[in-house]
């Protein structure tokens, strides 16, 4: 299998909690974590496989003045990026209690910009295994990738992520 790389972002939340999570569940030597907040389009060359996260307007990004610099700055980088050979899969926190009319939009917004560049994604997940109204993650009828919501069903995290990843591995060889 070759190298996996995980961008995420903000930093200092649940998304990077998820994301140290994840690279300990498959080991340090699978994956390189990658914050959007350093990263530029060149460095996708060095993936195969990219694992995207990103939460919906997160605490971490609201309690700052200074405008964010994470994924929407980073969003401008992905028009620059080759997406011929290589597979994405996304997951996205929120809260589908308090934004139930807007479950992990932000992971809907990120998937259908990559979308749009021509972008493989894989790790699609029924909503049948989530309570919300209304998401932007929702594409033909599945998410987009996996949501996660460590507000309100931490408890179901860890069963949610094995689940996917090892879904997600037998793709990423
Ligand atoms: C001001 C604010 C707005 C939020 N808006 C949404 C939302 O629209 N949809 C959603 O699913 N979650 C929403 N959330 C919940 C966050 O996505 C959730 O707490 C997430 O775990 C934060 O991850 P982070 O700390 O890594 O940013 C919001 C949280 C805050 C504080």
């Amino acid at each position: 299998m070759s190298k996996t790389g995980l961008f995420y972002g903000p930093m200092g939340g649940s998304v990077e909690r998820i994301a140290k999570k994840i690279q300990d569940k498959l080991g340090e030597d699978k994956i390189d974590l990658v914050p959007v907040r350093d990263a530029a389009a060149r460095d996708f060359d060095n993936y195969k496989f990219i694992i995207m996260g990103i939460s919906t307007i997160g605490a971490h990004t609201w309690n700052h003045d200074t405008p964010s610099k994470d994924w929407d700055l980073f969003i401008k980088e992905l028009k620059k990026v080759d997406y011929s050979n290589k597979t994405f899969a996304l997951y996205g926190l929120g809260d589908h209690v308090s934004y139930a009319n807007h479950f992990v939009d932000s992971l809907g917004i990120l998937a259908r910009e990559l979308l749009s560049q021509g972008a493989k994604i894989t790790g699609y997940c029924d909503t049948d295994d989530y309570e919300f109204n209304e998401s932007q993650a929702v594409i033909d009828g599945k998410f987009i990738g996996l949501p996660l919501d460590e507000d309100f069903t931490p408890h179901e995290t860890d069963s949610r992520l094995d689940k996917w990843l090892s879904r997600l591995m037998e793709e990423f060889v």
